[in-house]
């Protein structure tokens, strides 16, 4: 018998993704027969209250997913139970360790990452570090290279790095995996993915959040830290890598490691020049009046909830092809998207606009609000007009989208939560999706330097109001080098 342990089992993650997550894997039948998932928390509630909790937060999820069936809560409910602990306190941790009995442990820590070294070394005590245990680890692990070194050598002296999952939820989501499958499992895309033929390529993630009250989490952070050291760097890797010799988890995250290494260090003198820090002042987002980050915050405060940066990757493959990237709260949409952008045909035989502009071809892989990965080319204006006119067209390569798979309407499988698949493969020990010790190493370093580059120059974050892109600066960035960011219209 199998057991997950999620530390925090009362907290936002857990009933927002976690608990949610494991509702649908065991409503497709995909969860290891006979396994325990026991909620731990500093809480004193019994385990039939915590079970009452779940269950308005799985409902609440599965109903707007149209995935709720009493049989599978049902189901559901008889794995769950609930232990009130003090994670830090091996005597605390003795009961929990009983209820898990002989199979495997998979303990979760969707708690504070400050508490990461003292729980760990609490978890070796009680007896929950042992060679059938694993550990997964939410990030953000710690706020620099420093604290990250601190946190990760006390999970490192209580567990292997094989018992170690690092969760980055975004390498959970069927577009990034597809981008594997799209790379590597076609020959027409590898060929041309390199200096010679890309123009430069774009990472945006745009929410249209704000801060609101996660401020004390957040201003401690920042955009930078929140979701550029983590989530950006890694769609960064999976786009910049080479191929990796086979799928196993050490051939793909060498290849990351290599790419991470290959960046080029954001010096003081060029922080401005590459790099954007903005904040959100009052505005109107998704139709409402939105408050300034100030606002919420309830006084001013230096953290940026925007960051544009340009990286450069000083290798063969990508050397001189500039990757833009930008991230923000109270953004005008939330879009997530990575852009190929291939260079122009090197002469037109069509003369020079007069029979439609001929666009450079384009592959746009979209992860939110819809998973899609769609590539513009030019085509023949059908008719009989003497002078060929060319127009774009958008040939989707997914499911879901008319024409998506071999010509037909395909119906595109439920969207999981990223978390999902991330919480079968740590319980498989399968660490493929998860971040190793080097890779956030190697972000956490990259990113140092460029918070060392703004503090140094003194670089305050420029305003922009709630709704919009993000500082003029952003746009500045692209279009100084005559390219720009690129929109749905
Ligand atoms: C989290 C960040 O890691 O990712 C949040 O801490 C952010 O600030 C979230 O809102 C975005 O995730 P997603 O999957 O909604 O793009």
């Amino acid at each position: 018998m199998a057991a997950l342990i999620l530390f925090g089992g009362g907290g936002d993650l857990a009933m927002r993704m976690l608990l949610p997550s494991l509702y649908f894997l065991d409503h497709d039948g995909l969860l290891p027969d006979g396994l325990k998932i026991i909620g731990a928390a500093r809480s004193s509630e019994t385990a039939e209250e915590y079970i009452a909790k779940v269950h308005e937060a799985v409902k609440a999820r599965a109903e707007a997913d149209g995935g709720w069936d009493e049989a599978s809560w049902a189901r559901m409910k008889s794995r769950l139970d609930y232990l009130a602990v003090d994670a830090t306190d091996p005597e605390s941790l003795k009961p929990l360790k009983a209820k898990c009995g002989d199979g495997e442990v998979t303990s979760f820590l969707a708690v504070s990452p400050s508490l990461y070294g003292r729980i760990v070394t609490a978890m070796k005590a009680a007896g929950l570090a042992e060679k059938n245990c694993r550990i997964v680890l939410e990030k953000p692990v710690g706020r620099d290279l420093e604290s990250f070194l601190e946190i990760d050598d006390a999970v490192g002296h209580a567990f292997d790095e094989r018992q170690v999952f690092r969760i980055d939820h975004y390498l959970g989501k069927e577009t990034v995996q597809n981008l594997i499958a799209l790379r590597f499992g076609n020959t027409i895309f590898e060929p041309l993915w390199n200096n010679l033929t890309v123009d430069h390529v774009q990472i945006t993630i745009g929410e249209t959040v704000g801060v609101g009250d996660r401020w004390p989490y957040y201003d401690e952070y920042g955009a930078l830290r929140d979701m550029l050291q983590n989530h950006m760097l890694q769609l960064l890797c999976l786009v910049a890598m080479e191929p990796p010799s086979d799928l196993d988890p050490d051939s793909v995250r060498n290849e990351k490691v290599k790419v991470l290494r290959s960046l080029r260090p954001i010096t003081l003198e060029e922080a401005e020049r590459v790099t954007v820090r903005g904040q959100y002042v009052a505005g109107t987002s998704e139709g409402k009046p939105a408050k300034s980050y100030h606002e919420e915050r309830g006084q001013p405060s230096d953290t940026e909830t925007f960051v544009a940066i340009r990286a450069d990757i000083d290798n063969w493959r990508w050397a001189g092809v500039p990757f833009f990237m930008r991230t923000g709260k109270r953004l005008p949409e939330k879009r997530t998207e990575i852009v190929i952008q291939f260079k122009p045909v090197p002469h037109s035989i069509f003369g020079h606009g007069e029979r439609g502009e001929i666009n450079a071809n384009r592959l746009v892989i979209e992860l939110q609000p819809e998973e899609d990965i769609s590539l513009s080319v030019m085509n023949k204006k059908p008719g009989l007009d003497q002078r060929m006119q060319l127009q774009p067209i958008q040939m989707s390569l997914s499911w879901g989208v008319p024409g998506g798979v071999n010509g037909k309407d395909a119906a595109p499988p439920r969207r999981r939560i990223a978390y999902e698949r991330l919480l079968l493969d740590a319980m498989a020990g399968d660490s493929t999706l998860f971040v190793r010790r080097d890779e956030a190493e190697q972000a956490w370093k990259w990113v140092d330097e460029v918070s060392d580059a703004w503090s140094g120059a003194n670089f305050k974050p420029l305003d922009y109001v709630a709704g919009t892109w993000g500082p003029e600066a952003a746009d500045l960035l692209l279009s100084r080098t005559g390219r720009r960011w690129n929109t749905r219209d």
